[in-house]
């Protein structure tokens, strides 16, 4: 089917023209930086020093802003306020088709070219935000650089895991990389690491589905209730915040379900829970979300570490009313189009709760002696929103209909197959971990 392509940045310009410029965009750029050098030579030696220095001061600090020179040059994306929130989704042939997702050991039931999907349209869309910024292809090199030395841990829910796995994907197709540890059984996906040791870079995963502890479905589908300690981070990755440099944080899935909260042993109240629980206060979702958000950012704010906590925003399901067990609970074959489809009120309000989040953790960062921790919002709602074809869909299953077409049968209309749109949700992150230096 020759769905694996290696990456071939050549292939993966924005389309956009330099504007003023008629020569093609590589051309410009080079004649546009042998100007810049001719004015410096000019300037070093035929200027006094005062004038050196005037000039010298702000291009230095503009080069250092940015990780590479040529992306510094005006129009070549220099990506300081871009937001990438907003946008549509483009046609471009064969963008998404970046990797093999059975060699880079994704959860089966996201390998959907493996499990026989047949169409691959899914696969020929680029993200392009609102504004005109243009959002560059995955670059792997890039990515590793921004983050050299680093341990880079996603955590949360199983669409935490599904960007954390495009990840893997995407960088092992570039570079050489080596498991350091996965659980055995049930939790292989759940928790795992690997280093990428040409730019000494860690990359794991933990699963917290609720960021704080908690236990109940998650772990056991028939348990009936789950029951949530907000008042202390997930165990696994709250004993290794210390080793960790870059957090991707990303739940709220099962918040919106329903739990019992706790803080310490006492239940502080609860949200759809079973009858025999109703004599506490009924909280809703949005409060233990903060909270959730509000302890985990605190762990990751604490022990002196500087880092960058990035926070993603919901990424919402598709089933739009459907039974998760119908066979057609989300066959649309195309993007939604811009202002095709309002994003439900309770997706906007869990996503407003991670922008309110990030606020006061920037606020209490800044008002911290040193300020060490970096936060950012990672903005997925809408282009995830856009995108019903992207998921599984029947294709969770290997070759669902290899035995007729059955009445009943199981659809994931929330997770993305890889590849597809959730490799976006990484573009976006490299540029925002390449936008600032770190400041440590
Ligand atoms: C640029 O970075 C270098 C090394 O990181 C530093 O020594 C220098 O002071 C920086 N210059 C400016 C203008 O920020
Ligand atoms: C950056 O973007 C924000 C929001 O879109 C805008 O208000 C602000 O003026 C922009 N700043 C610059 C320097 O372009
Ligand atoms: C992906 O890799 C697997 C394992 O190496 C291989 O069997 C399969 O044919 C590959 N799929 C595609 C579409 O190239
Ligand atoms: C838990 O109780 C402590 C002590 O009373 C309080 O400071 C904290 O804010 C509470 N946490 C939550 C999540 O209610
Ligand atoms: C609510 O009911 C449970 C189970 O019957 C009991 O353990 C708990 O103490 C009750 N809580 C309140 C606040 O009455």
């Amino acid at each position: 089917m020759g769905v694996y392509k290696p990456l071939d940045p050549r292939s993966q310009k924005p389309s956009s023209k330099t504007p003023g410029c008629f020569l093609s965009k590589p051309v410009c750029v080079w004649l546009v930086l042998g100007f810049l050098s001719l004015a410096l030579l000019h300037l070093l030696c035929c200027s006094p020093a005062a004038t050196q220095q005037a000039v010298l001061s702000p291009l230095r600090q503009y080069i250092n802003s940015t990780y590479s020179f040529v992306a510094s040059v005006p129009g070549e994306g220099n990506q300081q306020n871009c937001s990438y929130s907003e946008g549509r989704w483009v046609w471009a042939p064969g963008h998404a088709q970046r990797y093999n997702a059975t060699e880079c050991n994704v959860k089966e039931r996201q390998d959907c070219i493996r499990n026989g999907r047949p169409d691959t349209g899914y696969l020929d869309w680029r993200w392009q935000p609102a504004g005109g910024c243009p959002l560059p292809a995955f670059d792997a090199g890039a990515f590793l650089a921004a983050v050299r030395g680093k341990h880079v841990a996603f955590i949360g829910d199983s669409m935490a895991r599904n960007q954390a796995q495009s990840l893997i994907c995407l960088l092992s197709a570039a570079f050489p990389y080596r498991l350091l540890h996965r659980d055995a059984g049930p939790q292989r996906h759940n928790f795992w690491g690997y280093a990428f040791p040409s730019h000494d870079v860690r990359v794991s995963y933990y699963w917290a589905p609720f960021l704080v502890r908690g236990k109940g479905k998650p772990e056991d589908d028939g348990i009936k209730e789950n029951h949530v300690h907000l008042d202390a981070p997930g165990d696994r990755w709250g004993a290794d915040a210390d080793t960790i440099d870059v957090a991707v944080l990303a739940a709220g899935h099962w918040l919106l379900n329903g739990a019992i909260y706790y803080n310490g042993s006492e239940v502080i109240g609860t949200h759809n829970a079973p009858p025999e629980f109703s004599n506490h206060t009924k909280i809703g979702y949005a409060w233990p979300l903060h909270m959730a958000y509000r302890k985990a950012v605190e762990r990751l704010s604490s022990g002196g570490r500087p880092r960058t906590v990035v926070l993603a925003t919901f990424s919402p399901s598709h089933f739009e009313g459907r039974p998760i067990d119908s066979p057609t609970a989300c066959t649309k074959m195309e993007p939604y189009k811009e202002g095709e489809r309002e994003l439900e009120w309770i997706f906007k309000e869990v996503r407003d709760v991670v922008y309110d989040e990030a606020e006061l953790a920037r606020a209490r960062a800044a008002a911290a002696a040193g300020g060490a921790t970096r936060i950012e919002v990672l903005d997925v709602t809408t282009l995830a929103a856009m995108r019903p074809d992207g998921h599984p869909s029947v294709y969770m299953n290997y070759h669902p209909f290899q035995h007729g077409v059955p009445e009943k049968m199981l659809s994931d209309c929330l997770h993305f197959c890889l590849p597809g749109p959730v490799d976006t949700f990484n573009e976006i992150l490299v540029q925002i971990l390449k936008k600032r230096r770190w400041n440590q």
